[in-house]
């Protein structure tokens, strides 16, 4: 398996300063080489090398140097050059196809990465969901990445940090497509009932203390009824099915997860449980889930600071379930 630690670590880049500035408006190339203290050739050839990627970079006699179109890719320079402060994004590292980004993530937090050290891979061999379920990828239509957080919670917390990421995924989805999603307890987002992301999280824990934790996130974005398998297409949806325009970028939707996920690290639990409840479609309603062997019957009622599940029986007990699935 790959080592995303043995790849030589992010050096400051031109291709993402230069995206940073094309972002931003019009650029001279005399004035960039003067400013970077790098020769015009330098910079010409980095420009090149966007358009070759599928940059449309146009340069106008008067205006300067354009970007009109930007290819439907995911590369770290771009990620990089919209979030320059963004721990995420910083650490972000892209590749073709992995086992799983879960895999890869783990596998750094144990050798001791830093906290926001993230992998995203355009498809996985191995890529799995909760309870052992595979998770399909389709190369190009989706994005598929994995978070290391080392909070300094207690281990039964780490649940919140997958409360936290479906939080930052609706934000990001309603910003960028107008789209409203919905969460279902523990780790799904819906839409119109169906899925359209799903969230793993793995903990490592030493003694009553979360090492760190690995919050991996699925989102279909371009797919199409077909690209599901076919058990799944029922209960499945992409961005691009629920209404999104066709010209979502991939890049634009992970710079706004990235932002708002750590907007949300950095704010208050007490806030984020309160607008993870008001998207939560199970809040107040009448919930079965089954919790190992038992299924458990009542209606959700709340989440505690720890994340854990309150439920309201029938008989007006009170039951806390750190847990299971809705049936
Ligand atoms: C679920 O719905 O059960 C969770 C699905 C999580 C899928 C993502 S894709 C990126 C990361 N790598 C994995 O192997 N799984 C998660």
């Amino acid at each position: 398996m790959t080592n995303p630690l043995n790849n030589p670590a992010p050096r400051p880049d031109l291709d993402e300063e230069l995206l940073r500035r094309l972002f931003q408006g019009p650029l001279v190339l005399e004035q960039v080489a003067h400013d970077l203290l790098l020769p015009p050739e330098q910079v010409r050839q980095s420009l090149q090398e966007l358009s070759r990627l599928g940059y449309q970079i146009t340069t106008f006699p008067h205006r300067g140097i354009i970007l009109q179109h930007s290819p439907d890719i995911l590369i770290a320079d771009e990620t990089r050059a919209r979030l320059p402060e963004n721990i995420f994004a910083r650490q972000l590292r892209i590749f073709k196809e992995t086992r799983s980004t879960n895999d890869l993530v783990f596998q750094a937090g144990v050798q001791g990465a830093p906290e926001g050290f993230c992998v995203l891979a355009e498809s996985q061999t191995h890529g799995r969901g909760r309870n052992g379920r595979c998770w399909q990828t389709t190369a190009g239509k989706g994005l598929y990445l994995s978070l290391l957080f080392r909070p300094s919670w207690p281990p039964e917390r780490a649940a919140c940090l997958t409360y936290l990421t479906s939080v930052a995924f609706c934000r990001a989805a309603a910003r960028l497509t107008g789209i409203r999603c919905g969460i279902k307890w523990p780790n799904d987002v819906l839409y119109q009932n169906k899925k359209i992301a799903g969230i793993l999280t793995e903990a490592r824990s030493q003694a009553s203390r979360l090492e760190f934790a690995v919050v991996g996130i699925g989102i279909n974005v371009h797919q199409q009824p077909g690209d599901f398998p076919e058990d799944l297409r029922a209960r499945a949806l992409s961005l691009g099915m629920a209404g999104a325009a066709a010209n979502l970028r991939r890049a634009e939707l992970l710079a706004v997860l990235l932002e708002e996920t750590l907007r949300l690290y950095r704010a208050p639990w007490e806030d984020l449980r309160t607008e993870w409840k008001s998207l939560c479609l199970s809040t107040g309603q009448p919930l079965r889930i089954q919790c190992g062997r038992r299924i458990v019957e009542g209606q959700m009622i709340d989440i505690e600071e720890n994340g854990h599940l309150v439920l309201r029986l029938p008989d007006g007990k009170i039951e806390v379930i750190n847990s299971g699935e809705i049936l």
